[in-house]
């Protein structure tokens, strides 16, 4: 167990540069496995969630080699459709193995995924989408099983634009017979990483980043290259970390187009930003503006990004609004925000979040991935020190965190317990 130590106050400045997509990663490390050659992946980040991944993978029987940021895969030996339960539960990601176990052997046994603890999350949509090409699906004791003598192409509609059941429905239609038609699918970036990458592998896929796409199953598909696209919500959360202390950051590396929400958010909290070829600029204001904020899929405002946003707000002045709308439960953080100070009332899934000129620092807990990031922005901004336990939460999805806030110039620490 580790804890970060934050001394807040200091105004960040000078360049970071971020790192591959996790949310890409998660989806494409096991969808290579559906190559028939070995496969290397470039820009992956080395954070846990990939770890965890590598090692089912080898799990499985794969061959998996990390060397930085290059993952190399080879599926030979790659035989059995059994996940081990003891590693999916670690991240929530690991369903898409049930995609890409049954594209392949036409069968597949997963436990129900774990990942972080923000409320219900059903994965109907995508049994929904596994029933549609023709599999049996069973769920017992925490257990999923699939089996199908065929996948056969489908049209189907999701009732809402799931981004993990638009992953999970490609990757099983990726060698259905015939076409399937995923209507009302995600949009997001990382929906688009994996189908060029699928592409890339000989795939025949067309229309992601739109609400329809359409897969035409082809018989086998071959190892392939392909580097990972940058992590929008990694990026993000250094934009927001500039803001809340007054700082001058260059975030680089990055997609600006996949930024464009948090910009404008940004923008509207008083925070002036340039952007130019792969890089943005962020100027934080002494205090920020309040703003009103709803989460919405890509390319609405994410999700992901409200957690380190409002932590931003609590410090704005005057009242701000931040209404959730993807997850059902995801504002239970707010308490250890709280705690060092901030004044926020949750109703249903709004937070009304009235401005403080001032946090303090306060020993305080990552509950999940993003409010670990949300209470680093705050630690960042708050007087006096802060001490975020359970920071491997955290390392989950943040590449070399506390080396690249120090980068920045903040005062942080990482302690072994
Ligand atoms: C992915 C991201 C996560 C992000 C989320 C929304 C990965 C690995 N994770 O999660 O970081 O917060 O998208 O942008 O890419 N739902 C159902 N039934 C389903 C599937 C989803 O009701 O079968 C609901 C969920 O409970 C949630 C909403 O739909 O309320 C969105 O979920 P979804 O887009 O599937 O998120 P994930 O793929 O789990």
């Amino acid at each position: 167990m580790a804890r970060l130590v934050i001394r807040g106050r200091n105004r960040l400045k000078g360049k970071v540069r971020i790192g591959g997509s996790k949310n890409s990663s998660v989806a494409i490390i096991p969808a290579v496995l559906l190559g028939e050659g070995e496969s290397t992946l470039e820009n992956v980040p080395a954070i846990r969630d990939v770890k965890v991944f590598a090692q089912i993978l080898k799990d499985l029987g794969a061959l998996v080699s990390l060397n930085e940021n290059t993952m190399t895969i080879s599926p030979n030996g790659f035989t059995s459709h059994v996940a081990p339960y003891d590693l999916v539960r670690k991240l929530r990601a690991s369903y898409y193995l049930m995609g890409v176990l049954l594209a392949k052997f036409g069968k597949a046994e997963v436990g129900l995924p774990g990942g972080c603890d923000i409320g219900p999350r059903p994965i109907d949509q995508h049994l929904k989408g596994f029933r549609a090409l023709g599999a049996d699906v069973s769920v017992e004791g925490g257990v999923v099983r699939l089996y199908a003598n065929k996948l056969q192409g489908a049209p189907i509609y999701l009732d809402i634009p799931s981004v993990g059941a638009t992953i999970n429905i490609m990757l099983a239609a990726s060698m259905a017979e015939g076409t399937t038609v995923i209507e009302n699918a995600a949009k997001e970036p990382h929906v688009v990483d994996l189908a060029n990458c699928l592409n890339s592998m000989g795939a025949r896929i067309k229309g992601a980043g739109t609400d329809i796409i359409r897969i035409k199953g082809v018989k086998s598909l071959k190892g392939t290259c392909h580097s990972i696209i940058p992590d929008d919500i990694e990026a993000a959360t250094y934009m927001m970390a500039a803001v809340a202390t007054g700082g001058d950051v260059e975030v680089s590396g990055v997609i600006t187009k996949h930024l464009e929400p948090v910009v404008a958010k940004l923008r509207e909290a008083g925070a002036s930003i340039e952007q130019d070829g792969d890089f943005v600029r962020v100027i934080g204001p002494d205090r920020p503006n309040p703003v009103n904020v709803k989460t919405m899929p890509y390319p609405g405002f994410p999700t992901d990004a409200q957690q380190p946003l409002t932590a931003v707000l609590c410090r704005a002045r005057g009242v701000s609004m931040v209404h959730e709308s993807v997850y059902e439960n995801r504002l239970g953080y707010v308490s250890e925000l709280v705690k060092m100070g901030a004044n926020i009332k949750v109703q249903g899934r709004t937070a009304v979040i009235e401005g403080t000129d001032r946090l303090v620092g306060s020993p305080v807990t990552a509950t999940d991935l993003r409010a670990g990031a949300s209470l680093m922005v705050a630690g960042l901004s708050a007087e006096g020190t802060t001490d975020i336990y359970r920071l491997e939460i955290i390392e989950r999805g943040y590449e070399s965190v506390v080396e690249k806030l120090k980068g920045l110039g903040a005062d942080v620490t990482r302690v072994e317990e």
